[in-house]
């Protein structure tokens, strides 16, 4: 799957995203170094705090399907749901709590993850990385020295 096709699948993956109190809309696709593809979409509740990001549903699909330490490339997009489509301006990048937990895939492999943030409409694309989005982080390999 190309990259293009990849910021596709998060924008139509965002499409099913539960979101009835935000109403923003985030859909999000990880391809596997085997190039295996996995989707998932934010998934709120009434006790708002409960919500889950797209990227986690996304990371739980990878974990099942083919293991966190074989992500490779993630695309992440969101945006608003009007008449069947996803649109809107602004490109999404990962919250801080979605980032440390693709943090937690990286250095399981210790690679660095790709990480493609569109907008809803997919015509603006931000290139990063996590080791940028989250630099000095603390995640598997820093318990090293745990008793
Ligand atoms: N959201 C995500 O799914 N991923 C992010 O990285 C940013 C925020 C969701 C959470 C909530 O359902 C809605 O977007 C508004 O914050």
């Amino acid at each position: 799957m190309t990259e293009e096709e990849l910021v596709e699948a998060a924008r139509e993956a965002a499409l099913n995203a539960y979101a009835p109190y935000s109403r923003f809309h985030v859909g999000c696709a990880i391809m596997s170094t085997d190039g295996e593809v996995v989707t998932g979409a934010n998934m709120e509740n009434a006790c708002y705090r409960l919500g889950v990001c797209a990227e986690i549903s996304a990371l739980t699909a990878a974990q099942a399907a083919f293991g966190l330490d074989k992500v490779a490339r993630i695309a992440v997009a969101g945006g608003m749901r009007s008449s069947g489509k996803l649109s809107g301006e602004l490109a999404v990048t990962p919250c801080g709590g979605c980032r440390q937990s693709i943090l937690e895939a990286a250095q399981l492999s210790g690679r660095d993850v790709e990480i493609l943030c569109s907008n809803g409409a997919g015509t603006a694309v931000e290139r990063h990385s996590i080791a940028t989005l989250i630099p000095h982080g603390f995640g598997p390999a820093n318990l090293r020295d745990a008793g």
